[in-house]
Parts: structure tokens; sequence; C-alpha cells
């Protein structure tokens, strides 16, 4: 299994383009299912996870074609045609293995009204129950049925009538289902405290480009006119705000400065706010970003909240930056109950991390030291990897498979920004 190896102290400097989103790519594949129609996705990452949806895509029936990508190119475009589904079930295989794999069970319940969709189960960073998914699509009028490990839901009549559902609390993957099942519905759904990232928003629009009628984009209440039929369209993922944040967290921790080229600044506020408030200078360019962290580290408090709020998906990576910082930061985990799975490994290069429940009191160190550290997920993989970049000697993170998910071609473009850092094979 492969290995990436960092010799950390350089101090990173450059241009670092950011790829599509791998959120939003894995919410927009499955709209194709919508429609008999192309659905040509642009500035689609390079990701396993992407990889995995394609072959999801087509144990459905669907075909993936990837056109004209060269290697040295960041991102593809894909055409997805689902003419005709020839199934209608993510087994277990697949969804357990992608999380993400339940976002067929909105679009296969638009397109054909029916779906045999196999639970998640557990998962490294929590519980993750899919009970939300469940109960919003039953609000716009499907039924549903447990049995075997799966759920099968069915819309009465092959067409879901539409409804009405307000979340108990926001949840992304739920609001993405419902919105897509709710776009062929035969009336109008309303979804109140629908989550606001942008990726639902990119998801929103991609669905209007292919003929959806869907009214309040980017706010907590979504009201989805059902259509006859959706058609093809071609659509650009949005910039991945996570990996823009992960960069800026690199270019921080090394003293460095780092223009991340193709962002939207104004989808990553609450990540920029809180570098500069760490003392970071942020400079908004048109298309860029750029992070200059020439005088150290302020300690902060934090806490995750659904968007506009700090994402969880960049708590890890502040943990890590703020392990170098002048003081004592206090981070609040308030979405996953798991999510500090990163903490011992960074112990062992020398932080001093206390976790208290939900909170983790960080007291940045005058120096952290490279070590073997394993990664446990995609967000504790990129902590790791960033602790390996600031830290004294050589860091080797193993199980990089959870970073080929979620971060294109990584030791590539840190490497050409200054980072001392290769992947090796076991051989
Ligand atoms: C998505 C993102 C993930 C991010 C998360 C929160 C993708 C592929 N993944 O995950 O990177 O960390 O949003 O921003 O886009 N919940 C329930 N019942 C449900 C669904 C969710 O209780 O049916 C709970 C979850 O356990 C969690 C909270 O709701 O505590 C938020 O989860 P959710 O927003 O659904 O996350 P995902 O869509 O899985």
């Amino acid at each position: 299994m492969d290995r990436i190896l960092i010799r950390g102290g350089n101090r990173l400097s450059g241009r670092l383009p950011i790829s599509g989103a791998k959120n939003a790519a894995l919410t927009l594949m499955p709209c194709a299912l919508l429609t008999d129609e192309p659905l040509t996705l642009r500035n689609l990452p390079r990701l396993a996870d992407v990889d995995g949806f394609g072959h999801l895509l087509n144990q459905l029936g669907a075909s993936t074609a990837i056109q004209g990508s060269r290697p040295e190119d960041f991102g593809r475009v894909m055409t997805i045609r689902a003419g005709t589904l020839t199934s209608t079930e993510a087994p277990y295989d697949i969804v357990r293995k992608m999380r993400a794999s339940i976002l067929v069970l909105g679009p296969l319940l638009g397109r054909g009204g029916e779906a045999r969709v196999s639970l998640p189960g557990g998962c490294a960073i929590g519980n993750r129950p899919i009970d939300l998914h469940l109960k919003a699509l039953e609000a716009i009028g499907a039924e549903l049925e447990m049995a075997a490990g799966y759920v099968k839901a069915t819309a009465p009549g092959g067409r879901l009538s539409g409804g009405n559902y307000r979340f108990p609390i926001v949840s992304v993957g739920a609001t993405e289902n419902v919105v897509m099942a709710a776009a062929t519905a035969r009336g109008t759904s309303r979804i109140e405290n629908a989550a606001r990232e942008p990726e639902i928003v990119d998801l929103c629009r991609c669905l209007v480009a292919m003929g959806a009628s869907i009214d309040g984009i980017g706010t907590e209440t979504l009201t989805i006119e059902g259509r006859d039929r959706l058609h093809g369209a071609t659509y650009a993922v949005m910039p991945d705000r996570i990996e823009a944040g992960s960069y800026a967290c690199a270019a921080a921790i090394t003293g460095g400065s780092l223009e991340l080229v193709n962002v939207a600044a104004s989808d990553m506020r609450a990540t920029l706010d809180a570098l500069v408030e760490a003392g970071v200078t942020v400079e908004e360019r048109a298309r860029s970003v750029l992070i200059e962290a020439t005088g150290g580290i302020g300690p902060l408090t934090l806490s995750t909240a659904p968007y506009p709020g700090f994402a969880t998906d960049m708590q890890a990576q502040f943990m890590a930056m703020l392990c170098r910082a002048d003081g004592a930061s206090v981070l609040t985990e308030t979405i996953f109950e798991n999510r500090y799975m990163h903490v011992p490994e960074l112990a062992r290069m020398g932080a001093d991390i206390r976790v208290h429940g939900r909170t983790a009191v960080v007291k940045g160190v005058d120096r952290l030291t490279g070590a073997p550290v394993m990664a446990t997920d995609l967000r504790a993989s990129m902590s790791l990897i960033l602790a390996g970049l600031a830290a004294e000697g050589e860091t080797q993170v193993s199980r990089v498979y959870h970073l080929d998910r979620g971060y294109e071609r990584l030791e590539e473009k840190l490497s050409a920004v200054g980072a001392d850092i290769e992947r090796v094979g076991d051989g």
C-alpha cells in the first residue's frame, strides 16, 4: 500500500491550482440518472470517489465517457448517459466503501419510481444514519420497506407526489437526495431547514440547467415545482472550497505564501475569516486567493456548524495548523460525534491536545517532529500531511487511499510549491 513521505520544514510558495469540488461532483453525477439525455460535467476532479461513483452509475446502466483529457491536466470532462436504466439497486459492496452512493436513491426514485439501496452502516467519523434521507423522501410520497440491510423505496403509480418537509437538523446529503427526487415529482415540494452549503447551490443550479424549477436556491427554504421530464445539460463543477482551505492551512503552517488559483472566496468565508483572525494575511483576487503567513499563527476558538458556519471538513486541518499557534486554541465539533481520530496521531508528532467530549484544547508547541502516522479518514489524513510539512525530520503517512478519495494529485501540487514530499509504494 502506498505511503507519503514528507521531509518537513520547507516554506511553501507559489501558485497552486484548486480542483473541482469532490462533494459537489458526488451530487452532480447522480443528477444524470434523472434524464435519458447526456449530462456533461466539466472540471470534475480526478479522485477515487469520482471513479467509484462512475462505476456505480455504470452498474445502473448509465455510460460514462471521459473526453479529451491529457494526463497533465487537472480535472476532466465526463459525459454521463442514462438512456435506459438496467438496475435500480446500489449494492452493499459499493455503498459500504463510498457512503455518498446513497445519493442515487433520490434520482432513481425520481426517474423510475423505484430504488433499492443498501444501508451504509458504520463509518469512521461516527454513526451517520440515513433516517433524514428516508423521512424527507417519505414526505414527498415515497413508500419505504426495509429488509436484509436494504431500503426499498417506491413511488406509488411510478411517480412521487411532492410534499412538504422540515428537517429537524441540517443534513447536506438528505437535502441533496430530496431535491433530486422532487425535481420530477408530480406536484410541488417545499423543503425547510434545508442545507445551504455551496455544493447544494451547485446541485440546484445544475438541476435548473436540466430544466428543473427550484426557488430559494442558497436559502434554507427550497421550493421545487416538479417537472414531467428533465433534459441534458453541460455544467462545470464548482471549485473545492475544502481543498482550497486545506492548502491555505499548508501556507499558514509553513509560514509560506500560496496563491490558490480557481477558488470562489465567497464560498469559504468562515475559513478565510478564521485564518485572518489567526493573523494570516488573506488577499482576495478575481479567481484566486493569496494566503501569506509571515508573522506566526495566533490561537483561535472555533466551533463547527452547518454552512455558513465553520465547516466540520476543515476542523482537522485547522487543528494541525493550531498545533503551531502561539497559545491555546479551543475547537468544538458539533456535527459528527467521533471526528477527533487525528488527535492521537498528531500527539505522536509532538502535539499537545486534550479532548473533553466534543471539545479539544490545542496548546501550540514550539516544534513538531516527524513520525510514522496512520490516516483514519480523508480530512484527518490531510491534518497529518499538514503537520508533516511543518515538522522537523521525516513523516510517513500510511493508508494514503483516504487522501486519494478527496485530494487530486496532492503530492504533485505540494511539491510544485516547494514541499519535499513523495509517494512511495511498499513494493
Ligand atoms: C456531507 C459531506 C461531508 C461533510 C458533511 C457535513 C458529502 C459527500 N459529504 O456529508 O464531507 O462532512 O456533509 O458538512 O457531501 N444525520 C442524521 N440522519 C441523516 C443524515 C444525517 O442524523 O439521515 C446527521 C449526521 O450523522 C451528522 C449530521 O446529520 O451528525 C450532518 O450530516 P450530513 O450533513 O448529512 O452529512 P453528509 O451529507 O453525510
